[in-house]
């Protein structure tokens, strides 16, 4: 199993190394970045690639540990008791009818190995990563109800995302193979561009990713654009056919974009750059 990229995603060296060794390592791969550097496709682009089914686990800051395992559904299982005459009561009798399964216990117990995604693990409380150490590393739990050990039959490709509101704790990283993808390089930009929008006319697209590159390298933006932002914001300018000289300022100076909401999704830094834009004018 080896992960060579894909053509809908672009993947740098280091990136397909970091992913080879969490596979080689049998360990999760902890994926950080800014938030829409392609943390969650990458997992599903290295589940496609290498012919694993996904799985996916998303998690909320309501999320615990124990529904990834499994769920025991006493509230059904109280109602059929009280309703067993229609069948017996043979449904009630056996707890495994009760037992709902997470996505964990879906992914040990799968025919064939699987990937598993465990997207954003930083949103849930601090003791979540702390509760998953044992399954993470041994890939084993068990289920008290039904006094049976849930033990991996093949070993799943974890991928494990964060966005940083949380520190994980030092346990959890031990057991974990970490990458951060940096933001894109110009030219790494390019080819993701090219990927979404194969026929882009080259002149739109330099014009685009300076404007763009002009707005993220500005000092002090409380949320820089991304990626997806930049997609965004091309899709947009393609599909309201916006001339290349409404990004190109004359004497290469900085002028407000047109379809900025694309890119600032805030009015401090939308007025940032207002600023910065009438600076320059006056300076000139
Ligand atoms: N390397 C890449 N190759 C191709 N497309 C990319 C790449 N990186 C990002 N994208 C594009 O950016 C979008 C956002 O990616 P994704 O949802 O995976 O980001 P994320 O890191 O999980 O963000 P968040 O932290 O907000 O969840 C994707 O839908 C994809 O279109
Ligand atoms: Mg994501």
């Amino acid at each position: 199993m080896k992960f060579q990229g894909s053509d809908n995603y672009v993947a740098t060296q280091d990136l397909m190394l970091a992913v080879n060794a969490a596979i080689t390592l049998k360990r999760p791969l902890l994926v950080k970045g800014e938030p829409g550097t392609g943390k969650t496709m990458l997992a599903e682009e290295v589940a496609q690639s290498l012919g694993l089914p996904l799985l996916q686990w998303h998690i909320k800051s309501t999320t615990k540990a124990q529904q990834g395992l499994y769920e025991y559904d006493a509230v059904s299982r109280l109602r059929d008791s009280q309703l067993k005459d229609l069948d017996g009561g043979e449904r009630v009798s056996d707890i495994n009818n009760y037992i709902v399964k997470g996505v964990l216990w879906q992914a040990f117990t799968a025919d064939q190995p699987v990937a598993l995604l465990i997207d954003e693990i930083d949103k849930a409380d601090i003791e979540f990563p702390n509760d998953l150490l044992r399954e993470i590393d041994r890939m084993e739990f068990y289920c008290y109800e039904t006094r049976e050990l849930i033990r991996a039959k093949h070993r799943p490709v974890v991928f494990i995302t964060s966005n940083n509101e949380k520190e994980l704790p030092d346990a959890f990283l031990r057991r974990c193979f970490f990458h951060y993808i940096k933001f894109p390089d110009a030219e790494t930009m390019k080819h993701i561009v090219g990927v979404h929008f194969p026929g882009l006319k080259q002149e739109l697209l330099a014009a685009a990713m300076k404007t763009f590159y002009d707005v993220r390298n500005l000092p002090g933006l409380k949320k820089k654009p991304s990626t997806s932002e930049l997609l965004d914001w091309l899709k947009l300018l393609v599909a309201e056919d916006i001339p290349l000289e409404a990004l190109q300022s004359k004497d290469d100076k900085v002028a407000v974009p047109p379809l900025v909401g694309a890119l600032l999704k805030n009015e401090q830094d939308v007025t940032l750059f207002e600023k910065l834009v009438f600076m320059q004018r006056n300076n000139r």
